[in-house]
């Protein structure tokens, strides 16, 4: 019989989900049809900028300002219209603790074959987070779909053999609609809390010139307080990071 999601179990799919390839099935499952006309010219023009910024036409504090004025101009509810929460909690248990991530695909939707960056829904329960990390090499935006969530920003100024140093930047209420952005430059490390059930976010990501490929730092951002506000942040595995911060 041929193999169709229809047909996969519960088991079936549990046991893909360790491939990766469960969750490429989720994401088309979620994703809808047809996009509105917005939503395909902001995916669109989104694609224009990161070709820009790997052509280094744009640098990449210019893309971050620009991504922030992107975000200001989506619609939340073509956001909404082209990605299927309820599928989406219906595909994919939310854990005990830390964040679901599903990557999602809308390049169809923006009439492309791919548009050259990622796009990826978080979700999480009721007091849990999205912990604290930041990025190498990576631009990225989150756009709250639903629920309410606590943001905090930090730049992060220096790295050490078994730290960083960082400074906060924002710790602020996110409602839908509400946006920020990561850079290497500005705010590179993020944290969310969900603060009521069925809080996801839309991310979309921009690796940048392909030297780190935008890879994840865990870190504590609970450290040393240091003189002007800057804290000394041990480095963390992720898993330890979950442990401490993810809820
Ligand atoms: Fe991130």
């Amino acid at each position: 019989m041929p193999l169709t999601r229809r047909a996969l179990s519960g088991q079936a799919l549990a046991a893909l989900a360790t491939a990766g390839l469960a969750q490429l099935l989720w994401s088309r499952d979620v994703v809808a049809g047809a996009v509105r006309p917005a939503l395909g010219a902001w995916l669109t023009d989104l694609a224009e900028m990161t070709r820009a910024l790997r052509g280094r036409q744009l640098g990449e504090r210019e893309f971050q300002r620009l991504l922030d004025d992107l975000c200001e101009r989506v619609d939340p509810a073509d956001l909404h219209a082209a990605v299927d929460l309820d599928a989406l909690m219906a595909r994919a248990a939310l854990p005990d603790t830390g964040a679901r991530s599903v990557d999602v695909d809308l390049a169809a939707l923006a009439g492309a074959p791919r548009l050259g960056f990622g796009q990826r829904v978080f979700a999480c329960r009721r007091g849990r987070a999205i912990v604290p990390h930041g990025h190498d090499d990576l631009c990225t935006a989150f756009i709250v779909l639903s629920g309410r969530w606590r943001g905090r920003h930090y730049d992060r100024l220096e790295t050490h053999a078994d730290h960083y140093v960082i400074r906060p930047t924002s710790d602020r209420e996110f409602a839908p609609g509400d946006h920020s952005t990561v850079s290497d430059h500005r705010d590179n490390v993020h944290w969310f809390q969900a603060e009521t059930d069925r809080a996801f976010v839309f991310n979309v990501h921009v690796a940048c010139h392909g030297r780190g490929g935008g890879s994840r730092v865990y870190l504590d951002p609970d450290g040393e307080r240091l003189p002007g506000g800057a804290i000394r942040a041990a480095k963390l595995d992720k898993l330890a990071c979950v442990a401490r911060y993810g809820g």
